[in-house]
């Protein structure tokens, strides 16, 4: 069966002492955030991959092997990745997400209205078609209606393992007021769902299958 559990945290769950399951690497990538929230965020989302995983391996945390090696250049902040399992991590504003599936998982939160140039950035990321459906769209609106196709498409070229660099305006989804569906993607079958978090962020899930997913959506306890 096609399985995704997708985990949730708050920002305020982090606590330093986490930072003692954590590899040399992303010791080293903890310490070159500069921003305290950009810290608790990478914090909190290495803690819930390693705790997660540790509780289904019986495992200490510290003891789950991770692999972040970027397909692009070897460097270590690629999809996080462990033997067994599909995972993808997302984090912005007050929340950081996980996903673990069965098949390739693509998970994107972001927090609405942190962009300042939501035409500019539409303008670059968008499809014609979707550019003029955001035409309907004003202010906070536009920015909510914004934030959902960028959540729905990056969630995509998450699941893919590609990222933003493919292009996002290569995948084209279903218009912001209606629910979340592939209209088309020069890719595999996926299963695409918005996730309901709060009223300042948004949220989507890609599954790379043709079978819809059973998703279980819980909150992250420490
Ligand atoms: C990587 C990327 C998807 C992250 O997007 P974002 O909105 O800034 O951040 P999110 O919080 O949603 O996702 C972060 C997580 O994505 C994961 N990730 C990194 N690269 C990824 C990829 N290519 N595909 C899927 N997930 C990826 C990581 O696990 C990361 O979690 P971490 O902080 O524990 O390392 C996006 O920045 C991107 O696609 N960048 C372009 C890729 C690129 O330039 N690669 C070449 C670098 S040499
Ligand atoms: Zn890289």
């Amino acid at each position: 069966m096609n399985e995704v559990e997708v985990w949730w945290a708050g920002i305020g769950q982090a606590r330093p002492e986490f930072v003692a399951d954590l590899n040399a690497v992303e010791q080293e990538r903890y310490a070159r955030y500069l921003r305290d929230a950009d810290k608790a965020r990478f914090l909190l989302g290495v803690t819930m991959v390693r705790r997660l995983l540790g509780a289904r391996m019986s495992l200490p945390p510290a003891n789950v092997v991770l692999d972040r090696a970027c397909r692009d250049c070897g460097k270590p902040h690629g999809k996080v990745q462990a033997e067994g399992v599909e995972l993808s991590v997302s984090h912005s504003g007050d929340w950081v997400g996980l996903a673990i599936g069965t098949a390739p998982v693509g998970l994107d939160v972001e927090q609405i209205g942190s962009l300042v140039d939501v035409d500019g950035v539409a303008g670059m990321s968008l499809a014609p078609e979707e550019l003029q459906e955001l035409k309907r769209y004003d202010g906070i609106e536009k920015a909510r209606a914004f934030t959902r196709y960028w959540t729905r498409k990056e969630a995509l070229l998450k699941a893919t393992g590609d990222g933003i660099g493919a292009g996002l305006s290569t995948v084209v989804v279903s218009p912001p007021d209606q629910p979340a569906a592939v209209v088309r993607w020069n890719s595999g079958p996926a299963q695409l769902s918005d996730l309901e978090i709060d009223t300042n962020h948004l949220a989507a899930l890609a599954v790379l299958s043709a079978e819809p997913p059973v998703v279980r959506v819980d909150q992250f306890r420490v």
